[in-house]
């Protein structure tokens, strides 16, 4: 069975109370019971962690780094600037899709860059969870059709 990561980062376990006019008004929770029964549908397993923690969020990608197949990540603000977080991706080499709520290129301009971007698959943002979603769509079918 595939085993996807879905990591969150600062702030995102505020999902729900934080500036829900932009975020929405789900929790976090809510948000990964939603993925989880897509996830049974499609039978993946996921392991959920969030983070507020740069340090904690490098450490559980390395210390999962041959338990995983894949990778949905949210790095929240460490988005835009976390060149540690872009090294662990890229020393990993687990198929990683990031993933954002909001419309990064809507917003302020600090927001429109990400860091991580040039070592993920793909970026997906302003979906709210249909993004996540998506991501573990596309990693469960390309990475079984890489298994069969
Ligand atoms: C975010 C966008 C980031 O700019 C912000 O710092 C977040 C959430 C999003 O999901 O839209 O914490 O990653």
């Amino acid at each position: 069975m595939l085993n996807i990561i879905v990591l969150n980062g600062p702030n995102l376990n505020l999902l729900g109370v934080r500036e829900p006019e932009i975020y929405g008004d789900q929790s976090l929770e809510e948000l990964n019971e939603k993925l989880q029964e897509l996830a049974d549908d499609l039978k993946v397993k996921l392991t959920f962690f969030q983070s507020n923690s740069e340090g904690e969020i490098i450490d559980f990608i390395q210390k999962n780094r041959n338990k995983a197949d894949g990778m949905i990540i949210n790095p929240g603000a460490l988005t835009h600037y976390s060149y540690a977080i872009q090294d662990t991706i890229a020393a990993i080499k687990i198929p990683t899709v990031e993933v954002h709520l909001s419309n990064i290129h809507k917003r302020e301009e600090f927001r429109k860059f990400s860091v991580i971007a040039p070592v993920c698959i793909g970026q997906i943002n302003g979906l709210g969870y249909y993004g996540y979603a998506m991501a573990l769509s596309f990693l469960a079918d390309t990475l079984n059709n890489k298994e069969e």
